[in-house]
């Protein structure tokens, strides 16, 4: 049913689209009639709904969906899929795209469901047991699915290929040099979006580092210290983390791509050149912090290349080489703590302080760039926005861009604080909104109730509207948007049902089993002939 509410922001679209999409590009956007919006819903396969705050994963009509694999599940007789699953990849083994391999990053672990700690008010130590079932549930998973004889996706428990990469994998650093003296890290963690090579890699990212081994306060020496209390029984260095890690969907062979310089990484799409150089974007997840640009030197390798700055205001990529920028040379010792240093570096230089840029992805129809920039509370931008990056003719390699913001997020437009975004298969936009867990059904965000699933034409007379297509259980945030390679399936993580409950006796969600049972972050699978119908 298309309620007063979504009438409404349709009908505001007519308003604060033109400016924030531009109306030349976007015809779709002059519409500001009831009728009119509604004659433009009637010709969508499924009727979008409205904001909801149930403790379902609520989808239109046409849409159906199932659980893969959530938090705890077995993957092997050893091995369990990790805990606050996020960014999805998609490996086929056969040429159907009906059986393959899916990379899950699982970026955060709740003490409460995976170790039982009560917390620090609890009075109570973290145990080495319960340490190590909480970096044992950090990481990723590589997970063998196929699509059964009733077609449905299941995961297959004890394939060879199953394997998960933790919080306690030693990793190496693909780097010529030690970082602090060590050439491999042990684990990683806070694994958020990432990005697939054309060689048959996955690209994981750190994003935030700081909340497992803590921040190093480059003054006076000093590490913060690890917030989840790990560092009662390990010691490592906040510097092994907060990098973009590439892991074989195969053999899971890992290294930490020193290059790509470290950061709380969100994502980091990969392009390829016809001679096999690569490009990879990748944003800073925090208030005021930057976009980067990365273009590796060798065909098919990541390992060495030049890092870029994003200037939006000049609309500029600035090299971070430190033979290049006398700034670097003033302030840094090596190009090895430019990388380690990256914030700092890139401030140096002249980045351009952004609005939380989160994740990234190629509109597949223009080649532009398109990302995600989630919200900057602290200038008061609640609400954040999609910003579009048109590289210089074109051209990845390129020195220069323009920019235009695509949509932002609001009342008006029934979305805020954008998150993750994918194309399907004809170039339409479909984005995973991350209002906070303790955030959600409380002003500014009440209006939103639980976070939300959008589609948004990019094409034709619905171009720019925003259409919400699913509704997130309790505390829920949906991330890792990855079609299958058919489009009939959309594999969609759900992450931290529950977030917001204070103990297991006071469980905010019971999603996905319902009843008295506790929550789990899991991967679904959605299909139906809805999503036919959008894909055909
Ligand atoms: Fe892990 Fe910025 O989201
Ligand atoms: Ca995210
Ligand atoms: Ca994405």
């Amino acid at each position: 049913m298309i309620n007063s509410n979504r009438r409404q922001f349709i009908k505001f679209f007519g308003r604060t689209g033109a400016m924030a999409v531009g109306i030349s590009a976007l015809p779709g956007c002059v519409l500001n009639t009831d009728e009119k919006t509604a004659n433009q819903i009637g010709k969508l396969p499924f009727t979008p709904i409205d904001p909801i705050d149930s403790d379902n994963l609520v989808l239109p009509s046409g849409f159906n969906y199932h659980v893969i694999a959530k938090q705890g599940d077995a993957i092997t007789d050893t091995q369990t899929f990790g805990d606050h699953n996020d960014y999805t990849a998609f490996y086929p083994l056969d040429d159907s795209g009906n059986d393959g391999l899916l990379w899950v990053n699982h970026e955060n672990v709740s003490s409460l469901l995976v170790s039982g700690y009560q917390g620090s008010r609890s009075g109570v130590e973290k145990t080495l047991e319960q340490v190590n079932l909480e970096m044992e549930a950090v990481g990723g998973s590589i997970i063998r699915v196929r699509k059964n004889s009733q077609g449905k996706w299941e995961m297959i428990k004890n394939d060879p290929y199953n394997r998960r990469i933790h919080g306690l994998t030693p990793i190496p650093f693909n780097w010529d040099e030690p970082i602090l003296g060590k050439t491999e890290a042990i684990g990683t963690l806070a694994n958020c979006a990432g990005g697939i090579t054309p060689w048959g890699s996955v690209l994981t990212c750190e994003e935030n580092y700081h909340n497992f081994w803590g921040e190093r306060n480059f003054e006076t020496g000093e590490s913060s210290g690890s917030p989840k209390r790990w560092d009662k029984y390990y010691d490592h260095p906040p510097e092994h983390y907060g990098w973009v890690v590439e892991v074989d969907f195969k053999t899971g062979e890992a290294s930490k791509l020193v290059a790509l310089g470290r950061c709380a990484h969100e994502a980091a799409p990969v392009h390829q050149e016809k001679n096999g150089i690569c490009v990879v974007y990748t944003g800073d997840d925090k208030e005021n912090e930057c976009l980067y640009k990365f273009i590796g030197n060798e065909p098919n390798s990541l390992k060495k290349g030049t890092l870029y700055v994003a200037n939006t205001e000049k609309g500029q990529w600035i090299s971070m080489d430190i033979n290049e920028q006398p700034a670097l040379k003033e302030n840094f010792k090596d190009q090895t703590e430019v990388l380690i240093r990256l914030r700092e570096a890139a401030k140096l230089v002249g980045g351009t302080p952004l609005d939380r840029p989160e994740d990234i992805e190629f509109d597949p129809i223009t080649g532009n760039v398109f990302m995600t920039l989630t919200n900057n509370k602290g200038k008061g931008n609640y609400h954040g926005s999609i910003l579009k990056i048109i590289e210089k003719d074109g051209n990845k390699l390129a020195m220069e861009f323009t920019t235009e913001t695509f949509i932002v997020g609001g009342e008006e437009m029934g979305f805020s604080c954008p998150d993750n975004i994918a194309f399907d298969k004809k170039g339409n936009l479909w984005v995973c909104c991350d209002i906070g867990g303790g955030e959600l059904n409380k002003p500014p965000y009440e209006k939103f109730k639980n976070n939300g699933l959008y589609f948004i034409p990019m094409s034709g007379p619905m171009a720019g509207m925003v259409f919400q297509v699913g509704s997130a259980p309790v505390a829920v945030e949906l991330t890792g948007l990855t079609f299958s390679p058919d489009f009939k399936t959309l594999f969609l993580s759900v992450q931290h049902p529950g977030e917001t409950s204070r103990s297991l006796d006071e469980l905010t969600s019971h999603w996905p089993d319902g009843g008295d049972s506790l929550p789990r972050s899991s991967v679904v699978a959605i299909h139906g002939e809805a999503l036919d119908k959008l894909m055909g």
